[in-house]
């Protein structure tokens, strides 16, 4: 039987841990989230942040802007958030309104500020080996995968999907970990191929079934990243269901397996940033 790796447990364990380093500083960390618009999951993701930071004592605060803001705005609201002492860590919630151009809005993040790693100097460091802030989603993934002891050095990994903020980040941290990595997307010729002779396989392309259960190696670890909800109302994942995920070695579940951590590492990101920043002075 496979072992699931469960993010709510391990989420909660590191969000303990980060009390007591919340607690010895001298002011709580701050973080503002800003939501555009009203996509549904986003407004249900945006919330999860806000339960946790709160909880944690964490300065929180949340602007929402209308999905018709001109992106003018949004950058003006971006410049105050940088310029503000108490603010330690920016995350605009993504995806943003058709009108808008991400790439912009997220390059306006102070990158000392960038707690979702999303930004190009960020995203620079870690592509050269020495990380700064790490996306959210990618770190958690690496923090599941040590807990369970996965092994990763000389292993062949295989990441399906190619996001900024999932699989391109993820497999940076792969490689520094020295698997072999290999990063598939729609373009990839025989998927099923690279995936059957995978050893650990992260999926994070948003679509059920994107990996059937059949393509997945004895005694892999598998990671899935999706989260799809069906015409009936049931989440599921990118990973397909089936018996042969028994043999796996590790599976992360969905839901309770990614999500959860993806927050811990946003409150860890947080409190680094309000560390550094106030040592900085
Ligand atoms: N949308 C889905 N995941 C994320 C995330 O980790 N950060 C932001 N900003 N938007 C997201």
């Amino acid at each position: 039987m496979a072992t699931s790796m469960n993010g709510r447990a391990l989420a909660r364990a590191r969000n303990q841990a980060l009390r007591a380093r919340i607690a010895a500083l001298p002011r709580p960390p701050g973080l503002a989230v800003v939501l555009v618009g009203a996509d549904p999951a986003s407004q249900v993701y945006v919330g999860r942040k806000a339960t946790v930071a709160v909880r944690l004592g964490l300065h929180h605060q949340q602007l929402d802007l209308p999905a018709s803001t001109p992106e003018v705005e949004l950058l003006g609201l971006i410049d105050r958030l940088n310029a503000d002492p108490l603010v330690d860590g920016i995350l605009v919630q993504v995806p943003l309104p058709v009108h808008m151009d991400r790439q912009r809005v997220l390059d306006r993040i102070d990158p000392a500020k960038d707690v979702d790693g999303f930004h190009p100097w960020n995203m620079g460091l870690l592509a050269q080996g020495r990380p700064r802030f790490v996306a959210c989603t990618p770190r958690g993934i690496m923090a599941l995968l040590a807990e369970h002891g996965v092994p990763l050095q000389g292993q062949r990994a295989v990441v399906v999907g190619r996001s900024t903020i999932v699989g391109r980040p993820v497999s940076l941290l792969l490689d520094a970990a020295n698997a072999t990595v290999t990063v598939c997307h729609s373009r990839t010729r025989d998927l099923e191929a690279r995936v059957r002779e995978a050893d650990v396989v992260v999926v994070a392309v948003g679509k059920p079934d994107a990996v059937p259960a059949a393509w997945i190696k004895p005694g892999a670890a598998v990671v899935d990243v999706g989260v799809n909800r069906l015409e009936d109302g049931t989440l599921v994942g990118d990973l397909g269901a089936g018996p042969e995920l028994e043999a796996a070695g590790w599976v992360t579940p969905v839901p309770g397996g990614v999500g959860p951590m993806t927050i811990a590492m946003l409150m860890a990101n947080t409190v680094e940033s309000a560390e550094r920043r106030l040592a900085q002075g």
